[in-house]
């Protein structure tokens, strides 16, 4: 089925949808649109979720009763269209306050000023039962190496996630965090900038037990990386707390494409992934399927509603496509074949030490190298498998 429901759990974030296309040089191409039109727009094309910062909601600075209604309007839309607010996350990037980042500011007076708007925020996450809450560090790092310690600038980060995880612990929120890695845009550097910073970050933390991440397409492939390697180290280290769909062509500057409109057949590999879990076997992915993206600039409204359901539709298409190649015998022999399934076999026996290891001739003296050389794994064909079932010609 190609038709989204939300069983499917799909969710967009507000900034997604609601971008007006105002970039460094140009201005907006479309008129704002208002949070509750969205909600709606988003039930009726089949999602289940919608996420959002702060301020895409609450505009910055607005306070008291002003807030309180602001809130009050969006939920009621969201029980009139059974959407769920599965993640939110803060704004820390926008206002000129965070130009020189916000947990990492150089000025301690921002650094305070930042935590007590993500309090804020969690509290408003809690009441809304989101159960992820993302952090983008979009401003935490620097253009001039001599302008940031980078190791002072980790202990502030660390202690800001650390001081925020021990507060959503004692408040019983049973709200996890979910950081998010980008090499860059809008600083020249960020800290955190691949996922793997971010899992090496999360094991020097005090409440990293909650703390995963919120890998994201683009951002990985803007360092140059496997998107799906890098999410199925996630999913072996447990980490994988949320993740950003979407497409990006290239090394480039951040694109936020529709998903699958940048690289398809790794869009394909991490549909895969997801859906039906490693190829060797073990648990796939099961938190929310949420479409960071935003509409092409050269949109208008229309295209930014069609494009919402493009991410949903290409998606489902791609898990029928998955689906189908690891259900056909000639992929499973192709597999077979190329070992997939035997690197689950531990390298030593059970019970067999080093030393064991290096008493057994045949794994070193009599071991014929050269004829294990010359094993072909047929690697190409897998892949050619894998390209013809995403085309349908399978
Ligand atoms: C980007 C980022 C952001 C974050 C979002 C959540 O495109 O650089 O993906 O969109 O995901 O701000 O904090
Ligand atoms: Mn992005
Ligand atoms: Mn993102």
């Amino acid at each position: 089925m190609v038709q989204p429901t939300p069983a499917d759990r799909f969710s967009f974030g507000l900034w997604t949808v609601g971008w007006a296309a105002r970039d460094p040089f140009g201005d907006a191409t479309r008129p704002a649109i208002d949070p509750v039109e969205s909600v709606n727009r988003l039930a009726e094309l089949g999602a289940w979720g919608v996420t959002f910062h702060d301020d895409d909601l609450i505009p910055f600075g607005t306070q008291g009763a002003e807030r309180d209604a602001i809130i009050s309007r969006f939920r009621a839309a969201l029980e009139s269209t059974g959407l769920v607010v599965p993640m939110m996350t803060t704004n820390l990037f926008t206002h000129p306050v965070f130009k020189d980042g916000a947990f990492t500011s150089n000025d301690r007076s921002v650094r305070r000023f930042a935590l007590r708007k993500v309090v804020r925020n969690l509290d408003l996450a809690a009441e809304l039962g989101a159960s992820t809450y993302v952090f983008w560090g979009g401003r935490e790092g620097a253009e001039v190496d001599s302008g940031k310690d980078i190791g002072a600038a980790l202990d502030r980060y660390r202690e800001a996630i650390d001081t925020l995880g021990a507060y959503v612990k004692e408040q019983g929120y049973g709200i996890r965090f979910a950081i998010e890695p980008k090499p860059n845009e809008p600083r020249g550097d960020i800290l955190l900038p691949t996922l793997g910073h971010a899992l090496a970050f999360i094991a020097e933390l005090e409440h990293g037990d909650i703390v995963g991440i919120n890998p994201e397409v683009g951002h990985e492939q803007m360092a140059g990386l496997n998107y799906t390697a890098g999410i199925a180290q996630a999913l072996w280290a447990g980490k994988l707390f949320h993740i950003d769909l979407n497409g990006q062509r290239g090394i480039k500057y951040d694109q936020d494409l529709v998903f699958g409109h940048g690289d398809l057949l790794s869009a394909f590999a991490t549909v895969d992934l997801l859906e039906n879990g490693p190829v060797g076997g073990g648990p796939g992915y099961d938190g929310p399927r949420h479409f960071d993206y935003k509409p092409l600039r050269t949109e208008d409204l229309d295209g930014v509603w069609a494009s919402a359901a493009a991410n949903m539709r290409t998606y489902l298409l791609l898990r029928e496509r998955a689906a189908a190649f690891r259900a056909d015998p000639e992929v499973v022999e192709a597999m077979s074949v190329a070992g997939v399934g035997a690197l689950a076999q531990p390298t030593l026996d059970a019970g067999e030490s080093l030393a064991d290891l290096v008493a057994d001739r045949s794994a070193f003296e009599d071991f014929d190298a050269d004829k294990a050389g010359e094993r072909g794994y047929g690697f190409v064909r897998l892949n050619q498998l894998a390209v013809e079932h995403l085309l349908g010609a399978r």
